[in-house]
């Protein structure tokens, strides 16, 4: 038996996990990466669906499954299985032919874990809070489910950002200066991944610094949450406005654009609103302010709007080998999930 047991479990958000579980997930993909011992869920199913465009989820998932011996199952949802409708005791006479009540419900008979990426909707940030399509599946399978990205977390991301810090501070992520820095972007973005890697850091007990504009304030529940478990993990956790003053000694730079709550549903507010910000594009000349940090990216990347070019390709980048421990932290995650 694994020494720490997450069998069976549901994969939805990090804070749903202990910060002990969740580094044990990482140790396991350490142990992975290095090729340390070989791990087999030979007659496993995984089913994956997808809602919304991917590259890095859905290759190294389904590639992830691929060689751990195990069988993937990948639906683009409304092209190669029905459209999915999640709404509670809706009369379906519209576009969406299948409920994911049924459809939940038959693909737990199928498969051994069932993993869903779904985007918010963007128009109701409390419906959006509320992950409905997430949820819906939650509560109708009976097998373990693992968020591929919702409107609240990208967990799996989490875990590779977490395994990233670990390699980038040779497994000493305690008190290290880490930047979460939101960034210029052509249009308002989730919350899912700024919010997992705050919680990721947390976890790892950085001095995590989130710096981001006035009105583009984190989920505050979040934000709290991150603070204990922080403070628990011998760091912290601070916000602030001023980018200048976060970049200042900074180990890592982790940048990301996402939306503001403040003009939910509102794009060309929000868009108006950010054109009256200075810059916040990451540069050569802002992190040349750090202490030679390694910048971090989830990626995909809107190159000289978000970061400039000298950054991406530039040694102290770290954004492939992020990407890459997607692969090992999600089989990680699998044999943690439903090894016997
Ligand atoms: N980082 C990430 O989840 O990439 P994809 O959207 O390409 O899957």
């Amino acid at each position: 038996m694994p020494k720490v047991d997450i069998r069976g479990r549901d994969f939805l958000r990090l804070s749903d996990f202990s910060a002990e579980e969740i580094n044990s997930i990482i140790d396991l993909a350490s142990e992975m990466k290095k090729e340390q011992r070989s791990w087999s869920l030979a007659g496993k199913t995984v089913i994956m669906l997808f809602f919304n465009s991917s590259l890095r989820t859905r290759t190294s998932f389904e590639i992830g499954t691929y060689q751990l011996g195990a069988h993937p199952v990948v639906l683009n949802v409304g092209q190669d299985s029905w459209d999915l409708e999640w709404k509670e005791g809706i009369v379906m006479n519209g576009d969406r032919p299948e409920h994911i009540k049924d459809a939940a419900k038959v693909l737990s008979r199928y498969g051994d874990v069932i993993a869903v990426r779904s985007f918010p909707k963007m128009q109701s940030y409390e419906e959006d809070r509320a992950d409905p399509i997430l949820s819906a599946f939650s509560r109708y399978s009976s097998t373990p489910l693992i968020n591929l990205e919702s409107a609240v977390e990208h967990p799996c991301q989490g875990l590779a950002d977490l395994m990233t810090l670990r390699e980038v501070f040779n497994g000493v992520t305690r008190r290290k200066k880490v930047v979460l820095t939101w960034a210029p972007h052509i249009k308002p973005l989730p919350l899912a991944v700024p919010h997992s890697f705050l919680m990721a850091a947390a976890m790892g007990g950085c001095n995590v610094v989130v710096a981001h504009p006035p009105k583009m304030d984190l989920e505050p529940e979040l934000v709290e949450q991150a603070k204990q478990v922080a403070r628990q993990a011998g760091g912290k956790v601070e916000v602030t406005h001023d980018q200048a003053a976060a970049f200042d000694g900074a180990e890592v730079i982790y940048a990301k654009s996402w939306l503001s709550r403040e003009f939910y549903g509102r794009p060309k507010d929000e868009m108006a609103y950010r054109a009256t910000l200075p810059s916040w594009t990451v540069t050569e000349e802002k992190m040349a302010a750090t202490s030679r940090a390694k910048f971090m990216h989830c990626l995909p990347v809107r190159r000289n709007v978000v970061v400039d070019d000298s950054v991406l390709d530039g040694e102290d980048c770290v954004v492939y080998q992020q990407a890459e421990n997607r692969l090992h932290a999600q089989k990680a995650l699998l044999v943690k999930l439903l090894s016997e």
